[in-house]
């Protein structure tokens, strides 16, 4: 990157940094069990909730016990349970009709970040009844507050019950963009490991590695505050003693319950401090390819990480003390070495390869440009790069899908996801 885009990034992650303590961030309150919602609703007089979420999550009776409580205690539910992945405008405008339809008084978004981020925009609208979703397209956009919003992940990974921001897709123009204001943070985050239980190995990898990522890029980034910096770390040292447990066995209710605290203490991290360049170049690849968002950054993060360099090591070292990998008599680069390694290591014990399948070398620079324009300025990264330098990341994970067999030559595709989990989590 030359110097004049440089010093431009830098004045602006500089303004953002300073802008921070004014900001009105907070961390949603955690609720333990999806039983201590009906707690707060009384607390409120709120005797009606809309329950948001997408078929295959009730279809595997994940809200059942939700709403069994709920009921139980004299709090009408309304389900709208079409929640699709990418929610869309037209998804939202439905959720939002039946709300007003049924004299809703909060929202409980149930699932994956799709049907969480679905709740908040219908929260959005609620707010905003006069203003349509793309008008909000943007920051600061919404600026009123919404109904009281509950998040109950349920694939402890995206973050999304702790963030400012919904991505929602406009079907009719094909326009996908992100909704970032302070009301879209969720009040209560239920951090229940019940709900987790029934992901499947393989998307507990990509999901908990996404977390990995999240606490890293807000951990080596130039935005850190004293709070993102500890939740960072405590993320950190969750997934190193937690992740391969919850991989191993999926009813290690220890292991998933700090799984999804992990999750969360990544999420508030990064709502501050930002994510980097790892999760630029794996939205790119989501856009064009359909790449599990998880998958994409367990992949490229070593590769990012080693392409940062010296810049990066003391603060890998600290990463990897506290996940109980380094300590303090080892050189700067030594632990550094050690940390990238450990990745590399979890990813290949949970089955997650060193290449992406279904790339398209023509793509490349077309998706640099697309991550080049998603980083910067905003990103504040500890190496600033410009699309050239991103480039090589796609090269990095490429690997030739043509194989020959015999003298027949065909295109080699990786397993494909099974249909229930990409219905679990909404891929
Ligand atoms: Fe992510």
């Amino acid at each position: 990157m030359n110097l004049f885009n440089k010093a431009f990034c830098r004045i602006f992650q500089y303004c953002f940094k300073v802008a921070i303590p004014i900001l009105p961030y907070y961390n949603p309150t955690i609720l333990d069990s999806v039983e201590d919602i009906s707690k707060v609703l009384d607390e409120k007089n709120i005797t009606k909730v809309f329950l948001v979420t997408d078929k295959s999550i009730r279809k595997f009776g994940i809200t059942k016990k939700l709403e069994t409580h709920l009921a139980d205690n004299g709090i009408a539910v309304t389900v709208f349970d079409d929640v699709v992945s990418n929610p869309t405008v037209d998804n939202v405008e439905a959720a939002r009709k039946l709300y007003l339809a049924k004299g809703c008084q909060a929202l409980i978004g149930f699932g994956g970040g799709s049907a969480i981020d679905c709740a908040k925009a219908v929260g959005a609208r609620i707010a905003r009844p006069k203003k349509s979703l793309d008008k909000m397209a943007g920051i600061l956009q919404v600026f009123r507050r919404i109904p009281l919003l509950f998040a109950i992940p349920t694939t402890a990974g995206t973050g999304t019950e702790t963030t400012v921001a919904t991505v929602i897709t406009n079907s009719k123009t094909k326009h996908k963009y992100m909704i970032s204001d302070f009301p879209l943070i969720p009040k209560y985050a239920v951090l229940d490991p019940e709900v987790t239980k029934t992901l499947p190995p393989s998307i507990t990898a990509s999901v908990g590695m996404d977390v990995l990522v999240h606490a890293i890029e807000a951990y080596i980034g130039n935005s850190t505050t004293k709070k993102t910096v500890h939740e960072a770390l405590e993320a950190v040292y969750l997934v190193y003693n937690n992740l391969k447990k919850a991989y191993d066995d999926g009813n290690d209710t220890e292991a998933r319950r700090n799984m999804l605290r992990a999750s969360y203490l990544a999420g508030c991290a990064f709502t501050v401090s930002y994510v980097g360049y790892c999760h630029a170049v794996a939205h790119s690849l989501g856009g064009m390819y359909n790449t599990h968002h998880g998958l994409a950054n367990a992949v490229l993060i070593p590769y990012v990480l080693e392409a940062y360099g010296s810049k990066i090591h003391f603060k890998l070292k600290q990463l990897g003390v506290a996940a109980g990998i380094c300590n303090y008599r080892m050189s700067d680069e030594e632990a550094a070495r050690v940390f990238i390694q450990s990745i590399k290591d979890m990813n290949k014990s949970m089955g997650i390869s060193t290449k992406i399948h279904g790339l398209n070398k023509a793509d490349f620079k077309q998706l640099a440009q697309y991550a080049s324009k998603e980083a910067n300025p905003v990103y504040p990264v500890p190496v600033l790069m410009d699309e050239g330098e991103l480039e090589q990341f796609y090269h990095n994970v490429y690997i030739e899908d043509r194989v020959t067999v015999g003298n027949m030559t065909g295109i080699s595709r990786p397993t494909p996801v099974k249909q229930e989990e990409k219905e679990l989590v909404g891929v």
